[in-house]
């Protein structure tokens, strides 16, 4: 594609996309931001808000429209969401919409065929990229289940065993998204996306207590113990499944991974968890705020 003009942010009031939406502003981008509620508070001026929901297609036209790049944020804990999302795509590929960029977990096991099979559908647009994302460093911020544990509880609680994974700023996902999304030279692939160090759930938990002052330790239980924990907080049966593949994932060493992408593709170095922990200082009433 030659140049893109405007930007569809689906999920763009979440972390990502909330970063994603100002990155792209910035740039002169005009951005439809998509999302089931949106802020009362006028847009700026290039930015365009519209109700959308994966659950209805009424929704996808006036999102699509006089679009020319998608980021795309599947429908959040569905675990087979390839089919809405491949019809949504064939209706923006209809539309003429050349570019969608799929934000998609390096983690999940091959045996979530639902969440596999989503990469696919973007293949059908001209132009593509997925990225493969480690976890998020926001998991422990704000109300996820995982920074709940560790200020009330001060415990980390996963089936990973001692397996590490190279955990990543939301804002570096979403720094490498705008530059996908809107860059010229356009090489369609996967990209893995990981942060500057791969660390194990011991390593977390101390740098946890070095730069918050919080004595956390990591409790390792077993899948099984983890799943029933999970569906318990609600995650459905599938999902859980799923989130808990991507332990035994970790445990098994296969997300132990540093890579270079973030630098090379937003031109800046991946935070660091340290660094990461020092811009959210510890406060009780902590709010998610990837933006740098
Ligand atoms: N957390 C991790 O460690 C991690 C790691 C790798 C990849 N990921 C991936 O990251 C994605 C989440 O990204 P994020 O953290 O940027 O999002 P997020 O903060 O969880 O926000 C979700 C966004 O999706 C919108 N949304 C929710 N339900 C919707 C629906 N039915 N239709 C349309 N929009 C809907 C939400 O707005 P409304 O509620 O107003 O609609 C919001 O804008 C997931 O796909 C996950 O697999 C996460």
């Amino acid at each position: 594609m030659s140049s893109i003009a405007t930007v569809l942010v689906t999920g763009g009031t979440g972390q990502t996309g909330r970063v994603v939406t100002d990155l792209l502003h910035r740039r002169g981008v005009d951005v439809v931001v998509a999302s089931r509620h949106y802020p009362q508070e006028r847009p700026a001026p290039g930015v365009r808000q519209v109700r959308f929901d994966w659950a209805d297609a009424a929704t996808y036209d006036e999102a699509l429209r006089d679009v020319d790049s998608i980021y795309l944020l599947p429908p959040p804990l569905d675990a087979d969401p390839a089919d809405v999302v491949g019809s949504f795509l064939r209706r923006a590929r209809d539309a003429g919409v050349g570019r969608a960029v799929l934000l998609n977990s390096s983690a999940f096991p091959l045996r979530a065929a639902g969440l596999h099979a989503v990469r696919l559908t973007v293949g059908q647009m001209p132009e593509w990229s997925v990225l493969l994302a480690s976890g998020f460093m926001q998991n422990f911020l704000g109300s996820h289940p995982t920074a709940v544990a560790v200020r009330e509880r001060h415990e980390i609680v996963a089936a990973a065993d001692d397996g590490r994974m190279g955990w990543i700023d939301a804002a570096d996902v979403a720094a490498v998204a705008a530059e996908l999304l809107t860059r010229v030279d356009h090489d369609s692939r996967e990209h893995v996306l990981t942060g500057p160090q791969a660390l194990a759930y011991n390593d977390v938990a101390a740098t946890i207590a070095a730069e918050w002052d919080l004595p956390v330790r990591y409790r390792p239980v077993t899948p099984a113990e983890r799943t029933v924990q999970l569906v318990d907080a609600g995650v459905p049966q599938t999902f859980a499944d799923a989130l808990v593949g991507a332990d035994v994932l970790t445990a098994s060493g296969a997300e132990d991974r540093v890579t270079r992408e973030v630098a090379q593709l937003a031109g800046r170095n991946a935070t660091s968890f340290a660094e990461f922990l020092r811009r959210h200082p510890l406060r009780p009433a902590m709010t998610t705020t990837p933006e740098k």
